[in-house]
């Protein structure tokens, strides 16, 4: 099962009856395990929280913290691109050139990477001298 598959099938179980828009997200860690997110939507909108969110808190707890890969998917017109904060989020835990998959539930797919969807990153190199 690829990546996307993973993505597509937990993206079954997101919670998001107030958006209608059901977004699912894995992410294999370098240790190759693979991790699962969806979004989880609450009544006081910014409460929710993405998909990516969710993966990476699951890596998380799960002991591994560096992502080797990721794939989103939702059922979008155009493959879903992650907020500004999951992008950060992400960037956290992976280095530059890791593959993002990007997908719509009909089949369409764009491969982009850290970097590209993150350019000129903050990094905790930029507090060197703090
Ligand atoms: N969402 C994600 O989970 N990931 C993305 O990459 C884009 C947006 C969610 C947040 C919210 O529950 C719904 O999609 C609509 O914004």
């Amino acid at each position: 099962m690829s990546l996307v598959d993973d993505a597509r099938a937990v993206r079954e179980n997101a919670y998001a009856p107030y958006s209608n828009f059901k977004v699912g997200a894995a992410i294999r860690a370098t240790s190759g395990t693979v991790h699962l997110g969806v979004n989880v939507e609450n009544v006081a909108y910014p409460e929710g929280t993405c998909a990516e969110a969710g993966a990476i808190a699951a890596m998380i707890a799960a002991g591994d913290a560096e992502i080797a890969e990721v794939a989103v998917i939702a059922d979008s017109p155009v493959p879903v691109s992650p907020c500004g904060g999951c992008r950060q989020k992400l960037a956290e835990f992976g280095k530059g050139d890791v593959r993002v998959t990007l997908a719509t539930t009909d089949g369409k797919t764009r491969q982009t990477t850290l970097a590209e969807l993150l350019p000129g990153a903050f990094d905790r190199h930029q507090m060197d001298r703090a």
